[in-house]
């Protein structure tokens, strides 16, 4: 029974609610976002009464579109953090930083030279902006059968095969912590007065520890976009975009993020953007270097005594990874990330960030504490032992796919009717929507290219292990452009 107004209601019918409860309840090990870990990274005082902060722009409040109050000097502190010049709070996530970054730096028709490892709002920014997009491949690597860095010799033939290109995006660290080498990218699009944008949406806490890849805008980034709520004790949806130098136009970054932001940012969300930004700057660097002592001492028990291959550790030689992305290949087990995902869930009660054939992929942030991968490596062992007879996965099921090519244009796809067909039959039909395994939201095809037989049996081998690919409807169909 509960009291409304002195009015008594019963029975409401409260799906969400139910569902969330009956999840926290359970008293899960969260190795996913958000960063704050069901509040145990944000400090009591903050977590009480938060309904008491949801406000709207009253005298003294400030006003996110027009800051001169409260709110500009949060974002001054976070720029001041953060290494920045200027920073916005963004109440739409990176989704919407990456949206404005694009809208505010590019012109309808220009070109922009992007990593094709991105997640899909940056397909998405360029269709709103009218931007073409020249795509360029990460390395790959097969073992984990994922993208890994972008090599400043890519960048650099892209920008001279386009020489008219406006800047570069590129994602770092990807979802799987690898991180390019920023440093060397940035001189290299520098060096050709090109404006460098970074989707660095898992790397918001980087900037907190000398142990860490160095955050994008050390390395003179132009516009890094962040996405707090992943990797600090910030909410869901709070993120940070932020502009360095002066090769960009701030005040038309702001004109487009009050274009499209809501007109009723979250008090509760923006506040804690700026929470989030100050225990880090406060106690990121200890808090931090406690996470990796409790990371590094799970990973050394899982290679004495396990046969899992964990990625920071692998790709050591290769380049550098964020070690808080804990990201352990389960090939040993005879099992899929997703079907050792699963167990995790069903048996143990872990939650991971995400699963995919090879892999499972673990968010930690300095909310974690020892005993949550003592837990992990509890369960992660006794599931090596119970599979330790199966023989290893073996490397057939996926492999790099190939950039699909273009046939409409990504401004031009909406003006296409469309119709729906089976994926398995639309080999040299044109996508109309994203197709992509979410997460990690790296678009497999994007709007207007043409879906091929390898694409295809991709698709399908994520979907047969158990993935969840974006763009696939439960009857396993497509949307595709008519008439072309
Ligand atoms: C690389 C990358 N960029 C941007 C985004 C979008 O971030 P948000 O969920 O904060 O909108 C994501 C989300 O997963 C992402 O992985």
């Amino acid at each position: 029974m509960l009291l409304l107004g002195g009015r008594t209601i019963n029975n409401l019918n409260t799906p969400i609610f139910n569902a969330l409860r009956k999840y926290v309840n359970s008293s899960p090990i969260p190795f996913h976002m958000p960063g704050h870990k069901l509040g145990k990274g944000i400090p009591d005082r903050f977590l009480n009464d938060l309904h008491l902060l949801d406000m709207t722009e009253i005298p003294g409040l400030d006003n996110l579109h027009f800051p001169d109050g409260v709110i500009k000097e949060a974002q001054e502190l976070a720029a001041k953090a953060f290494g920045a010049d200027y920073t916005s709070f963004l109440v739409n996530g990176s989704t919407c930083g990456v949206h404005g970054a694009i809208l505010g730096l590019c012109k309808p028709g220009d070109k922009l030279i992007v990593s094709r490892d991105c997640h899909k709002s940056v397909i998405g920014g360029m269709m709103l902006a009218g931007v073409t997009p020249i795509y360029i491949q990460p390395e790959y690597d097969s073992f984990f059968g994922v993208s890994s860095f972008m090599l400043p010799s890519t960048v650099e033939q892209a920008i001279k095969n386009n020489p008219e290109a406006v800047g570069v995006f590129v994602t770092r660290p990807n979802y799987y912590g690898i991180c390019s080498d920023i440093g060397a990218i940035s001189d290299l699009v520098h060096s050709y007065n090109k404006i460098l944008i970074v989707d660095e949406a898992h790397g918001a806490h980087l900037k907190f520890s000398p142990k860490l890849p160095c955050c994008a805008l050390d390395a003179q980034a132009d516009v890094c976009i962040q996405s707090a709520h992943k990797t600090l004790p910030a909410l869901t949806q709070g993120a940070y975009i932020h502009v360095k130098g002066n090769r960009v136009d701030v005040e038309k970054v702001k004109f487009v993020l009050r274009l499209i932001q809501t007109s009723s940012p979250s008090y509760i969300i923006i506040s804690f953007l700026d929470i989030a930004r100050a225990i880090m700057e406060q106690r990121g660097s200890e808090l931090i270097d406690g996470l990796l002592e409790g990371i590094q001492c799970f990973e050394s028990k899982i290679y004495e005594n396990t046969g899992y291959e964990i990625l920071s550790r692998q790709l050591l030689k290769s380049g550098e990874t964020d070690k808080t992305r804990v990201v352990i290949n389960v090939k040993n087990t005879g099992q899929t990330g997703f079907q050792i995902d699963n167990i995790l869930r069903s048996r143990y009660n872990i939650q991971v960030e995400m699963a995919d054939i090879f892999n499972i992929v673990c968010i930690s942030t300095v909310a974690d504490g020892i005993e949550e991968f003592e837990r992990l490596y509890f369960a992660l062992n006794e599931i090596d032992k119970q599979f330790k007879n199966y023989s290893r996965l073996p490397d057939i099921n996926i492999r790099e796919t190939r950039l699909p090519s273009q046939a409409v244009t990504l401004d031009k796809v909406m003006q296409y009717s469309y119709e729906t067909m089976k994926l398995a039959e639309s080999e040299g039909k044109v996508s109309r929507g994203i197709i992509t395994p979410y997460p990690p939201g790296v678009p497999v095809i994007c709007p207007g290219e043409v879906i091929t037989q390898d694409t295809i049996q991709y698709i399908m081998s994520v979907i047969e292990a158990g993935g969840n690919v974006n763009g696939v409807s439960g009857g396993l169909e497509v949307e595709v452009l008519k008439c072309v």
